[in-house]
């Protein structure tokens, strides 16, 4: 059988060129992570949101199940500015009838850190050592950077915009994921406008290839083989599809919006600022047409992620798809449910379908 082997594969010890994307919020469980290592992919964990002790906890739960490599996946934020009792009251009044909608108390003044400390969080992944971190929204300092490859800790971090990605080849990471404007969760924009940076996957993964040397990860809007073979036809190294792992058995997604996403259609997916306080792509629901509708005031990132949390919370825990982001891309109705295993094993065969389809063409 022909052999998907790429530099990235390469690069990184993996068997295929396919991650699984990290998905910060509780979806890449060290289950899924597992499975889609154990099957040849690079299984990755969103820690966002995720303190440096839960952390250590999931990286021990999934070497108790896999030698696959993983990947620690973060969050760059600017550090917490002050907000002002206006704008508290203004984001607060936005979103209290919805609380109200659940029964929930009046949602309170958040207070900082409205996330965990980025720098502790690494200062405890040189310890506990992935092979791979990634890094989104944002970049890390070129120290940072030569103190995980020192590790051996092969670094990567997204690009919206071919300026981003040059910046990134610069401070030394080992690879870039071109992330297109289909793709599902936050734009991981930072050097632009994420509204401007809005290219979609075939022409930024293209523009990205040919602007650095290093090897090139394409994102969004790919679900299936013939997405990964058309990743690789642009001279991308590798594929990594979030949306695709959502449905998978492993994924701690809650259950709301596993189904929604199994039965989206073409136009489901709309982005919104108003759950967390930075652009992010999902299926459009009652808040986001609400909330985008009315331009309603919010805080800023991840200020509005705490506001909106327990709000999130009780709507998922209550089946209710009202009040939940439910982040995916714009492929979203390509969506299969089965295990992350039969996943990955089915997106390699269809990967090699595509490209002996492609070869044969006008023979
Ligand atoms: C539910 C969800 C959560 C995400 N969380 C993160 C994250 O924590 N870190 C990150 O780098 N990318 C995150 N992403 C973006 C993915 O890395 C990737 O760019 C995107 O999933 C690709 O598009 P696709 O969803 O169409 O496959 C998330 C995407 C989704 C769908």
């Amino acid at each position: 059988m022909t052999s998907l082997s790429t530099s990235l594969t390469e690069l990184l010890g993996t068997r295929l060129p396919i991650i699984q994307a990290p998905m910060a919020g509780g979806i890449t469980t060290p289950a899924l992570v597992a499975a889609a290592g154990n099957a040849g992919a690079l299984g990755s964990f969103g820690f966002a949101y995720t303190q440096p002790e839960a952390m250590a906890r999931d990286i021990e739960a999934v070497r108790a199940l896999t030698k696959a490599p993983i990947n620690a996946n973060f969050f760059v934020n600017a550090p917490p500015t002050p907000i002002d009792a206006g704008s508290q009251r203004d984001a607060i009044d936005a979103v209290a009838g919805y609380y109200a909608a659940l029964g929930l108390p009046a949602p309170q003044p958040v207070k900082a850190p409205y996330a965990p400390d980025l720098d502790v969080q690494l200062n405890m992944i040189e310890d506990l050592k992935p092979e791979v971190l990634t890094f989104h929204l944002g970049d890390l300092p070129a120290v940072r950077l030569q103190r995980l490859r020192a590790l051996g800790i092969k670094t990567g971090g997204s690009a919206t915009c071919v300026e981003e990605a040059r910046h990134l080849e610069a401070l030394g990471v080992d690879f870039i994921i071109a992330q297109g404007g289909e793709a599902g969760g936050h734009r991981g924009s930072y050097l632009r406008n994420p509204y401007e940076a809005m290219t979609g996957t075939l022409a930024l993964t293209r523009l990205i290839v040919r602007a650095v040397k290093i090897p090139v990860v394409a994102a969004g809007g790919i679900m299936d083989g013939a997405g990964i073979a058309a990743a690789l036809a642009l001279g991308a190294h590798g594929a990594q599809l979030g949306t695709a792992f959502i449905p998978c058995t492993e994924s701690g997604a809650p259950a709301v919006h596993k189904q929604h996403l199994l039965a989206a259609r073409e136009d489901t997916t709309t982005i919104t600022e108003k759950f967390s306080g930075k652009p992010a792509r999902g299926l459009a629901n009652r808040y986001m047409r609400e909330m985008n509708g009315a331009n309603a005031p919010q805080l800023a990132f991840p200020a509005q992620n705490a506001l909106t949390g327990p709000l999130r919370a009780a709507s998922a825990k209550a089946g209710n798809p009202d009040f939940v982001s439910m982040w995916a891309g714009q492929a979203a109705p390509l969506a299969r449910e089965m295990s992350a295993a039969q996943l990955v094993i089915t997106l390699e065969h269809e990967t090699l379908e595509a490209i002996e389809r492609l070869s044969s063409l006008n023979r």
